[in-house]
Formats: structure tokens, C-alpha cells, sequence
């Protein structure tokens, strides 16, 4: 009997907590309806690969949201829409600019940034890599939903714990030359500290000088309430994707630095949750995830 694929517990759950973010009444005003389809379509059909999904899905949005809070933190979800619209728009301003030819986005999970910047970018060509559990599902659901795939997005597996050079070996479009946009989203914190600096050690000769890197840190490995932690420490052990790697915002410079990156910017995620809902913010920092821009010098 053919086994089902199904996408890791952990891209799951950001595309899930997304989706109730983005139909939460505070938020919809930067919600995307476009992007809110084709995640709601994808979420259809991730809900039948385990029996969480399947309960959360059943579940009214509003509901989703309160339960997604109560296992991570007060924010968390909010944060995925923030994160999401931040990374989007950095992106798109990046390509805006007309040198860039090639994004890679390492640990992709069910994000849709790359669909979406193929749309509209039309000289771009976009890379995805993720372990074979998360690319099987992805491939399969966007065969059965989209009428043609995208020619200019591929989908690679590999495991980034090894090396980057031969899981981009076997690309048909992966050119070492282009200036490329690396995008490593809510991916780092799940490998170890060695593999995070191999592979902006790569990244750095894997692509064209002043090539740029948008990332994602958490600070710490406890980033919830005390319950919270506990739950998500148990379940993040289950579905073997624990949290490994951490680095607070502050010691990113001095740490890319010495794999010859400058930072471009950063926006530690309380600065990110007054950007997005200014005066009606009250949160503290260090309960999700910091982001940061950084290129390699152009000579
Ligand atoms: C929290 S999800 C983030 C997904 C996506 N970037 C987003 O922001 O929606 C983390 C992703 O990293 C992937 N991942 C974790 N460890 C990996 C590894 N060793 N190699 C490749 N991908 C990995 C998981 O499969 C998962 O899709």
C-alpha cells in the first residue's frame, strides 16, 4: 500500500498557525487573500497526513488561534503573519532592484514566498530545498492544485546537515554564479551549530559576490511560558524536530562577521511587533524569532 507523505510537524504548524493569523479580524487587513487561498487549499490536504492536523483543521479559526497561543505563547501566532509579510516585502524590495537572479530558500517546509516571487519576477529562478518528507508532500499537493507547475521553481531534497554544494548538484538550474537571495526562514533553529556556520560558509562561495542572505534566530531555546516550553519541547521531541541552534539578536553581527558577512538589518522580533501594531503592542521581546539581512561584500 502506498504510504501518504507528510510534510514535517513543525512547517505544518506554521502554515496552520498562519492561516488562523491570517483570518484573525485583527490581522486581516495585511492578510493577502491570494496567498490566503492557495495556504487554505495546501492546509486541506496536510490535514490528512496526522491526527493533529485533522483535529486542528475541524477546528473554527478563531479556536485554531487560542490553542496555537496556549501551546507556544501569546504572539507566536501573530508573529507568523508579521514574519511572513516582513520577509515577503524585504524580498520582493531586494528583487526589485533587478540584480538578483536566483533565490534559494533552505528548510522551505509549505511556505509559498518562491511561487509567489516567480510570479512576479519573471528572470528569476527559484530554488527549495527541504528533507524528502516535506518535498514529497509539497510536490505532490501542488501537482493535484495548481494547473501547471512552475517551471521556474525547483523543488530539491536534501538534508542541510550535509553538505550544501551536493544537494545543489543535483539542480537543473542552480547557477554558483548569479547573485543569488538565500532565504533560511524558521529553518536554522532546527539544526546544529555546525551546520548553520557550514552552510553560510557555502552559501558564501556557492553564489556571486554581494549575494544576500535574509534569516531567521531565536534567542533562546525557551521562548514560551513554562507550559508552553514543556509542550513544546515534548512535542518538538516527538516529531524529532527539536530546537537546537539559538544566538541572541545582539551577537549576530560579531558571529556572520566571521564568516565574512556584514549585517544589513535587523529586526529583533519585539521591534517587528511595533512595526506591525504599533501603540496596541505590549509584549516583550525574546518570544519568537529575530530576523536579519546580510550580504557579502561585492568585491
Ligand atoms: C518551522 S519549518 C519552516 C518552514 C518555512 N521556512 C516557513 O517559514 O514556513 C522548518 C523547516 O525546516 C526543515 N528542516 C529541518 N531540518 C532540516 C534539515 N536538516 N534539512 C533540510 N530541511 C530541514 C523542516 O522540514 C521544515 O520544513
Amino acid at each position: 500500500m502506498k504510504t501518504i507523505p507528510k510534510p514535517n510537524f513543525t512547517a505544518w504548524f506554521v502554515m496552520q498557525g498562519f492561516i488562523a493569523a491570517m483570518r484573525h479580524p485583527d490581522y486581516r487587513s495585511i492578510s493577502d487573500p491570494e496567498m490566503l487561498g492557495i495556504y487554505e487549499k495546501l492546509a486541506v490536504k496536510a490535514s490528512k497526513t496526522r491526527l493533529v492536523s485533522r483535529m486542528i483543521h475541524a477546528l473554527p479559526y478563531r479556536l485554531q488561534y487560542c490553542i496555537g497561543e496556549l501551546v507556544t505563547n501569546r504572539g507566536r501566532l501573530r508573529h507568523f503573519i508579521f514574519r511572513k509579510t516582513e520577509i515577503r516585502k524585504q524580498a520582493a524590495a531586494l528583487l526589485e532592484q533587478g540584480k538578483i537572479k536566483q533565490v534559494i530558500v533552505l528548510g522551505a517546509g509549505l511556505d509559498m514566498l518562491s511561487l509567489w516571487l516567480s510570479e512576479r519576477y519573471k528572470d528569476i529562478r527559484c530554488i527549495e530545498i527541504d528533507t524528502s518528507e516535506s518535498q514529497v508532500f509539497k510536490i505532490e499537493a501542488l501537482q493535484q492544485m495548481l494547473e501547471v507547475m512552475p517551471d521556474r521553481v525547483e523543488f530539491i531534497e536534501g538534508d542541510l546537515r550535509n553538505p550544501l554544494k551536493a544537494i545543489l548538484s543535483g539542480s537543473r538550474q542552480y547557477d554558483p554564479l548569479a547573485k543569488t537571495l538565500w532565504i533560511a526562514e524558521g529553518f536554522f533553529m532546527f539544526i546544529p551549530e555546525e551546520s548553520v556556520t557550514r552552510i553560510f560558509q557555502e552559501m558564501h562561495s556557492a553564489s556571486a559576490k554581494g549575494s544576500t542572505v535574509i534569516f531567521t534566530t531565536i534567542p533562546s531555546k525557551k521562548i514560551t511560558s513554562a507550559m508552553g516550553h514543556v509542550i513544546q519541547t515534548l512535542y518538538l521531541q516527538k516529531e524529532k524536530s527539536p530546537f537546537n541552534w539559538v544566538l541572541p539578536h545582539e551577537k549576530v553581527a560579531e558571529y556572520i562577521k566571521s564568516m565574512g558577512y556584514y549585517l544589513v538589518l535587523q529586526l529583533p522580533c519585539d521591534l517587528l511587533h511595533k512595526r506591525y501594531i504599533g501603540g496596541k503592542y505590549k509584549g516583550n521581546h525574546n518570544f519568537a524569532e529575530d530576523i536579519h539581512i546580510a550580504n557579502t561584500p561585492v568585491l
